[in-house]
């Protein structure tokens, strides 16, 4: 039963093979090691891997994440998308944070996305680690993971290949984290292409993508997306503006912290962390950052007020975020 997952072989950046039949593949959880997550698109299961598959990698992963996609409507987007994710070489040290998807088939209606084993994503993450002092995590690591993410964030938005990818659904459960206990390391990586899109690039800030593309949950999804607007490439910027607020808040105090943060946010607007309709952040939001600023993140915090511009054209790019010298 072990072996009821292995796609036909794994061939890295393939992503439209159909299986041949007959093809046992993951029908259920009970065949695989176990269920990692689920969202609005697929489920994730562990999967087992024949060692003659790590063939194909320089460093193999420590395991297998296989996605499983019942819809296949926007699939094909997403397959799109991935596609060109993985013209982006390997050794790419900038694009150290985006999770590797290697390949993918499909059978029949269901379609199968191959990538590494991640050890959790970042909600759970915080929430399984609630007390980040206890873990003695300096300073300049966290902010070595929100640069990384950053950089991560620019290849896909500027350097590939005359297109412009972008996430469109960036939150901490899209934020995957990668331990690597040999090395001592734990790296955050960005998944989850599933309401992203490729288009040519053009420099005001990306193709324009309709709101049914934006991520479905809010509340990190940018103000615009809500009001049936095309959005771009800066969208991304205002959901990251909330993860490196919702890690640095976690960070310097503890997770109950966090929690009582999205209770008291969403309670004052449960889809926007600014004031519907309005260009103002919620004071819950407000006053967190003053709190952040008050514990020694002033300029980080400028830096996240700035990618929370209300209008998009006012937002840094990733480059500029990446590159910024609150993140050194
Ligand atoms: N490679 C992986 N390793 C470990 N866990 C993973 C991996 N990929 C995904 N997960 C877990 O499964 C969850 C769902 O995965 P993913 O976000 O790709 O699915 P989705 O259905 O597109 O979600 P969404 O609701 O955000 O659209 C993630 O939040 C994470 O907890
Ligand atoms: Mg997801």
């Amino acid at each position: 039963m072990q072996f009821a997952f292995i796609p036909v072989k794994l061939q890295a950046g393939v992503f439209d093979r159909e299986t041949p039949t007959p093809f046992k593949v993951p029908i259920d959880g009970s065949l695989t090691r176990g269920q990692l997550g689920s969202g609005t698109s697929g489920e994730v299961f562990s999967i087992v891997a024949f060692p003659s598959e790590f063939r194909y990698f320089e460093q193999p992963p420590k395991g297998f994440a296989i996605k499983r996609i019942a819809e296949t409507d926007e699939v094909d987007r997403e397959i799109r998308v991935l596609t060109q994710l993985n013209k982006i070489p390997p050794n790419n040290r900038q694009a150290i944070a985006l999770a590797p998807i290697y390949t993918g088939f499909r059978r029949g209606t269901v379609t199968y996305l191959v990538g590494a084993l991640a050890d959790m994503d970042l909600d759970r993450f915080m929430k399984e680690n609630p007390n980040p002092s206890s873990m003695n995590i300096q300073r300049k690591l966290i902010l070595l993971q929100l640069r990384g993410l950053a950089q991560a964030l620019n290849i896909c938005h500027t350097k590939l290949d005359g297109y412009s990818i972008y996430n469109h659904d960036l939150k901490p459960e899209n934020i995957l984290v990668f331990k690597d206990p040999a090395k001592k390391q734990t790296t955050l990586k960005i998944t989850d292409w599933g309401s992203a899109d490729a288009k040519p690039f053009n420099h005001s800030g990306g193709g324009a993508s309709p709101r049914s593309q934006c991520g479905v949950n809010p509340p990190y999804t940018a103000p615009k997306c809500r009001h049936d607007a095309p959005t771009s490439r800066r969208h991304d910027i205002w959901s990251l503006g909330c993860i490196f607020a919702e890690i640095l808040i976690w960070y310097t105090k503890v997770w109950s912290a966090l929690e009582k943060f999205r209770v008291d946010r969403e309670a004052e607007n449960d889809e926007d962390w600014c004031m519907n309709p309005g260009s103002v952040l919620v004071g819950t939001v407000r006053q967190a950052l003053a709190n952040l600023e008050t514990a020694g993140w002033h300029p980080q915090v400028s830096l996240i007020k700035w990618m929370l511009s209300f209008q998009e054209a006012s937002r840094p790019t990733a480059n500029q975020v990446a590159s910024h010298a609150a993140l050194r």
